[in-house]
């Protein structure tokens, strides 16, 4: 059976809890949900770190374990050319998530390191994006 990482970075534990203004009030829990609603036959590993080599190490196992990746990396998303060669070493389908509209936000957020690896991104449809992004990977792992 095919399944998906769902990644997430640093402070997204907090979801629900941090900024609610601007992530809202739904936690990584709900996040799970909605994701493993939308995967139907697709089983879904959701992860969370803090640590940018945690991340890089799951991205690692996701070669041969998962079809396909869902990341929000959260900061690491503009900081990290790490996590975009770790991406680089993986074969299916990356699509960038994040739950704020970070374009009309600081200007340090405009700049992503993913976004040239990703095959999509989806950003400012709070925790929505997470359910379209599952949706779409399924769709291109299904398609092959
Ligand atoms: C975020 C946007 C990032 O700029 C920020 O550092 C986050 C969350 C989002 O989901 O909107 O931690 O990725």
């Amino acid at each position: 059976m095919k399944s998906i990482l769902v990644l997430n970075g640093p402070n997204l534990n907090l979801l629900g809890k941090r900024q609610p203004e601007i992530y809202g009030h739904a936690t990584l829990d709900d996040v799970a949900d909605l994701c493993r609603a939308a995967a139907g036959d697709v089983t879904i590993r959701m992860e969370q770190s803090n640590h940018e080599g945690q991340l890089i190490d799951w991205i690692h196992e996701a070669r041969t374990a998962h079809a396909g990746i869902v990341i929000n990396a959260g900061a690491y998303t503009h900081t990290s050319v790490a996590i975009f060669d770790a991406l680089n070493a993986f074969d299916g389908p990356v699509i960038e998530v994040h739950i704020s509209n970070v374009h009309k936000r600081e200007s340090f957020r405009h700049h992503s390191y993913i976004s040239p690896r990703a095959d999509g991104v989806i950003v400012g449809f709070g925790i929505n994006g997470y359910a379209a992004a599952v949706r779409q990977i399924c769709d291109l792992i299904n398609a092959n």
